[in-house]
């Protein structure tokens, strides 16, 4: 069995976050015996560079024949001036809507080594574990009419029937394997088109009466995550809604260096950290790659079907932590600051030892 993974390190740290989680998987396949084909190709600004375009049809031909695609970051004051259809940003909406990947799945985790560096109170945040799922291909995002000229500028929030059911049924089947909640974030109280989203959520909800269902509105819901986050499981929402709440759900947890997410749709997959390229740091070895290790963990899970692989990865991360091993964005006070290819370095030496420790019962 062979597994293709097509990679996109993209722009700034990407290409580095990217690179560790390659080195990663060559040392975890050649450890478990797997064989994993994977292959790197442009996308955003490195693309744009070479062929005059973010997302050439190469690469999204070559996603298309993947098991999985893992991607870095894009974006940067390089690309900041082009017009609007042609910047990263543009070239990521379309990989995602290309693929058909409409349900963004965003775990918030809080790992116990890190709990202090979130700007959160402990006895909050203790215990906080839920997912927020997006809605990735619709919404404002992508409706239309659509423009901006001297004298206005307009979107349209636009849901389909088809399109809130099917992320709806991915809320809670999520829900069934967790803790049976699942929390529904519009702003029914002004708009109708979150009316119309609350309307056949409630539908979808009578195939899962096992599991509870909580409306909530967006500007409430966005109190309520730093107020009280223990209170949520899974979090469903559209797509400008959900890209806010989990901004904010994955600040809380102490940084955005540490968070993966998977984009799935009916036939394609990708998954990526949460942070963005950070031109800041770019090229100087100081990036977090845990992120990036993690998604891949979500990509064993999701995608191969492996969750024990998967599981041994999130512990060799919380091993990397609990030895105090640390990136600059996560450094606290103890903590040992390390270098991209260090922390990489001594993930591998931790997943070995989770390995060899589970192998010997
Ligand atoms: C995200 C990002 C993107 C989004 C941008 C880069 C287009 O903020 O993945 O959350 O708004 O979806
Ligand atoms: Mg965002």
């Amino acid at each position: 069995m062979t597994w293709k993974i097509v990679s996109l390190p993209g722009d700034g740290i990407g290409q580095e976050v990217v690179a560790s989680a390659t080195t990663f998987l060559t040392l975890l396949a050649e450890k478990l015996q797997l064989t994993l084909d994977i292959e790197n190709h442009l996308f955003g600004g490195a693309s744009y560079d070479v062929h005059g375009k973010m997302l050439t049809d190469e690469t999204l031909e070559a996603c298309k024949n993947a098991d999985a695609v893992l991607l870095g970051a894009v974006g940067g004051p390089k690309w900041e001036n082009l017009p609007h259809n042609e910047k990263p940003e543009a070239g990521l909406l379309k990989l995602r809507k290309e693929l058909g990947l409409y349900a963004n799945i965003r775990p918030a985790k809080v790992y116990n080594a890190l709990s202090n560096a979130s700007t959160l109170k402990q006895d909050v945040l203790q215990g906080t574990d839920f997912v927020v799922v997006r809605e990735l291909t619709g919404g404002i995002y992508f409706g239309h009419p659509r423009g901006y000229d001297e004298e206005k500028g307009y979107n349209t929030m636009v849901y389909e029937k088809y399109e809130v059911e099917r992320i709806a049924k991915q809320a809670f089947e999520l829900a069934r394997k967790r803790h049976h909640k699942v929390t529904s974030i519009d702003k029914a109280n002004v708009l109708e088109v979150s009316q119309f989203w609350r309307h056949i959520v409630h539908d979808v909800h009578k195939s899962y009466p096992d599991v509870e269902l909580v409306d909530m509105y967006v500007d409430n819901a966005a109190m309520q995550v730093v107020r009280d986050p223990k209170q949520f499981d899974v979090i469903v929402t559209s797509n400008l809604f959900g890209d806010i709440i989990s901004d904010i759900s994955g600040m809380i947890t102490g940084s955005l260096g540490m968070l993966p997410s998977a984009s799935l749709g009916d036939k394609y997959a990708l998954y990526e950290p949460i942070h963005g390229s950070a031109p800041d740091i770019a090229g100087q070895n100081k990036a977090n790659p845990l992120a990036t290790i993690a998604s891949v963990a979500m990509m064993f899970e999701s995608s191969f079907n492996r969750p024990d692989i998967a599981k041994f990865i999130i512990e060799a991360i919380e091993k990397t932590l609990a030895k105090g091993y640390r990136t600059g964005d996560i450094m606290g006070e103890g903590g040992k600051c390390v270098s991209t290819t260090e922390i990489t370095a001594h993930l591998i030496e931790s997943f070995n030892e989770v390995y060899a420790a589970e192998h010997q019962l």
